[in-house]
């Protein structure tokens, strides 16, 4: 997709949402506001090890349009599902009592009920192009635009570095899947051509200018079309392996093993498995500091090879990649990307491959190819421009 491409979608999902309301409810939203997917440019299953992250907010937005009731209660339609539900203040009183995709919506009213706001009953619509099970955030990408709409609505004193936590809240506790806290940072915090640059344990961020254009570079991302598989038992999986390895070395979280000390630690782990895991987590916080370097020096181009250094250390010592985003790396590296790495929580989801500009198309078809030789499902891809956080549409 081209800039103006992705502009004309952005306006696309907006009027889905503001016309799927009024069919809906019968008249015009109050007002519409829209959070991002996003990809994660390096700093994989660090999140929840305390550690660093580097996301960027894409162009690809989830939209609410919302009006506030006045009387308590929510109705909600997703233009998705085709389906309209309600739920009322004893629904949210506990976590997990709606289910399926409005779980996100009443797991984030649970999540600032829980906190202590006074959440307004609203009608909402909510249409989205971010593309669900493609590992770019779609959940997060929801949750964070139905709290940016409910914290306005509301008039809630709500500051946006307290948004990311409540949002996680809301899946974490309320839909029950113990994300860390990067795709909810991204989707509120990013901004337009910057990446994030988050610290887990303290949640400080920096905003790193990530100027693709005057460096003559773009950002690809492939997705993979792998089946997402057992994706949720893994994650747990990959997280308790990682807090196994933190308590065995004595350490609050693999955060607080530093580079230099890496070989010692690995010495005292008995469980290879474990090993593998603490050696992926603690070089990955290494290659995000090592890329946010680079990228204040405006040495866009160098992050290539910690991309793909990234890529290898989530297949060899992760275990998250299966064939699909492999072939789509090799794939890419072999047409010229600079660097090419899963992005995400693994076991399929999409690639990001760092690449000259006029060069993406040919490193798309190059991916494409190798797809059909394998006898995979054909790629989709296009090009991200890093697009800004939740906000309210004009
Ligand atoms: C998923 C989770 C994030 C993070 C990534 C892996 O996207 O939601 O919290 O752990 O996987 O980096």
């Amino acid at each position: 997709m081209s800039g103006e491409d992705q502009h004309r979608a952005a306006a696309d999902v907006a009027a889905r949402a503001t016309d799927g309301f009024t069919s809906q409810y019968g008249d015009p939203p109050a007002g519409r506001w829209a959070a991002p997917g996003r990809v994660n440019l390096i700093g994989e299953h660090t999140d929840y090890n305390d550690g660093y992250v580097l996301p960027f907010a894409l162009p690809q937005q989830t939209v609410v349009a919302a009006t506030a009731t006045g009387g308590p209660g929510w109705t909600v339609w997703s233009e998705q599902s085709g389906e309209r539900i309600e739920f009322g203040p004893d629904d949210v009183t506990e976590p997990g009592t709606v289910k399926g995709w409005g779980a996100y919506v009443a797991g984030t009213v649970w999540a600032l009920r829980d906190a202590g706001f006074d959440v307004p009953g609203a009608r909402l619509a909510i249409a989205s192009e971010v593309p669900l099970g493609a590992g770019l955030s779609s959940s997060a990408a929801l949750e964070s635009a139905v709290l940016t709409a409910l914290a306005d609505l509301g008039g809630l004193d709500l500051p946006v570095d307290d948004r990311p936590g409540l949002a996680q809240r809301a899946e974490n506790a309320y839909v029950g899947i113990p994300s860390g806290i990067m795709d909810q940072s991204a989707s509120i915090r990013c901004r337009a051509g910057h990446a994030l640059f988050l610290d887990c344990r303290s949640l400080a961020v920096e905003q790193i200018p990530f100027d693709l254009d005057s460096a003559g570079l773009a950002v690809l991302v492939v997705d993979s079309q792998a089946p997402h598989q057992h994706v949720s038992g893994e994650y747990r999986a990959r997280r308790a392996a990682c807090e196994a390895g933190a308590r065995a070395l004595g350490v609050p979280a693999l955060r607080d093993v530093a580079g230099d000390e890496l070989d010692a630690a690995l010495a005292r782990l008995d469980d290879p498995m474990i090993r593998r895991r603490v050696r992926h987590v603690v070089t990955e916080d290494q290659r995000v500091l090592d890329t946010v370097d680079l990228l204040r020096a405006g040495r866009v181009r160098e992050i290539g090879p910690l991309l793909t250094a990234s890529h290898v250390s989530m297949r060899d010592d992760f275990e998250i990649t299966v064939p699909e985003v492999d072939v789509a790396v090799e794939a890419a590296l072999s047409a010229g990307a600079y660097g090419a790495r899963m992005t995400g929580g693994g076991f399929g989801g999409c690639v990001l491959a760092l690449v000259d500009a006029d060069q993406a198309d040919n490193v798309a078809t190059e991916v494409t190819r190798a797809y059909a030789e394998r006898g995979f499902t054909a790629p989709r891809s296009w090009l991200a421009l890093p697009a800004s956080g939740a906000h309210r549409l004009p």
